[in-house]
Formats: structure tokens, sequence, C-alpha cells
């Protein structure tokens, strides 16, 4: 069995995501998410999700190409995570480009970046709703003012 690792955070789980997943999966026949803790989403990556980390666990574990979801809480488990899981194959998005090269070194896994889908983000969703949530209040600011 050829077996697939990938890491991230997968905060308001999108179809980009889903796109990483099922071309991550066809990488092998098990998939295994390791899912940014809370802690290590705040510490390290300096990102406040809006779900919890057993709700993003609860998403991705619902999604037909996910196998198995592990907590990622540290930069350095992935050599170690590797070869616990026997994973062959370690993949991530393209803005993570060259970054994990030195896992072909340290472990027998080979090391993929996917090109990312394009002009979807966690953060882009987050920023749309809040310009939309802005033109809402004023909108509705503006409506009362010419009510008065
Ligand atoms: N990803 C992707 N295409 C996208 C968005 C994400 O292929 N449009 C991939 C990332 O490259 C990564 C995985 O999905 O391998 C998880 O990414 P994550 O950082 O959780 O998602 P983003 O939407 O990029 O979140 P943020 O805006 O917070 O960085």
């Amino acid at each position: 069995m050829k077996r697939v690792i990938t890491y991230g955070t997968f905060d308001l789980l999108h179809y980009g995501h889903i796109n990483l997943l099922r071309r991550a999966k066809e990488y092998g026949d098990y998939l295994i998410v390791a899912l940014s803790t809370d802690e290590f989403n705040k510490d390290a990556k300096s990102k406040k999700t809006y779900f919890t980390y057993e709700q993003r666990k609860q998403l991705l574990e619902a999604i037909r190409y996910v196998d198995l979801v592990i907590p990622e809480s540290n930069w350095d488990q992935k050599p170690k995570d590797i070869k616990m899981y026997k994973a062959d194959v370690f993949i991530m998005g393209d803005d993570w480009k060259g970054q994990f090269d030195y896992l072909q070194d340290q472990t027998t896994a080979e090391v993929i970046y996917l090109p990312r889908t394009p002009e979807i983000s966690t953060t882009q969703i987050k920023n749309n709703l809040n310009k939309k949530n802005l033109a809402t209040e004023h909108q509705s600011i503006v409506g009362q003012n010419n009510e008065n």
C-alpha cells in the first residue's frame, strides 16, 4: 500500500483544499493529513483559526480522500511522522516549494509540491466576508440616516 502525507491548517475548508486532497490521494492508496493544532497555528504560524482543531478534524474526516487525521504541533515532526506512518510520498502546495526538500535526505519519502488552485484561500474568504460586512453596515447606516 502506498501512503501519502500532507500538512496544513485547512480552516474554512474550501475547494482549493479539496483539490489538493484529491490530487494528493491520486499519488497513493492511503492519505494522512497532519492538521495544525490551534496552539501551533497561534504560536508558530501566527494564525487564528475560525474553526477549532476538533471542528477542522471532523470536516477533514468526512472527506472521502482522507484516511487519517493526526495533529501537527511543531515544525520538526515531519521526519518522525514519515517514518512512523511509513509515508512514501510527502505532498504540499507549491506555496511551500523548496521548503521541505530536506525530507528527501532525511527520509525515504518522495517530496512533491502541487500547484495551488488559483484565486482561493482561507485568508481571501475572511477578507471578502469582512469587506461585505463593512459594506452592509455602511448601507444600513446610510439607510438609517436617510430615514431620520
Ligand atoms: N492549497 C491549495 N490551493 C489553494 C489553497 C490551499 O493547493 N488555493 C493547499 C496549500 O498549498 C496547502 C493546503 O492546501 O498544501 C492547506 O493550505 P492552508 O494554508 O491550510 O490553506 P490556505 O487557504 O492557503 O490558508 P491561508 O489563507 O490561511 O494561508
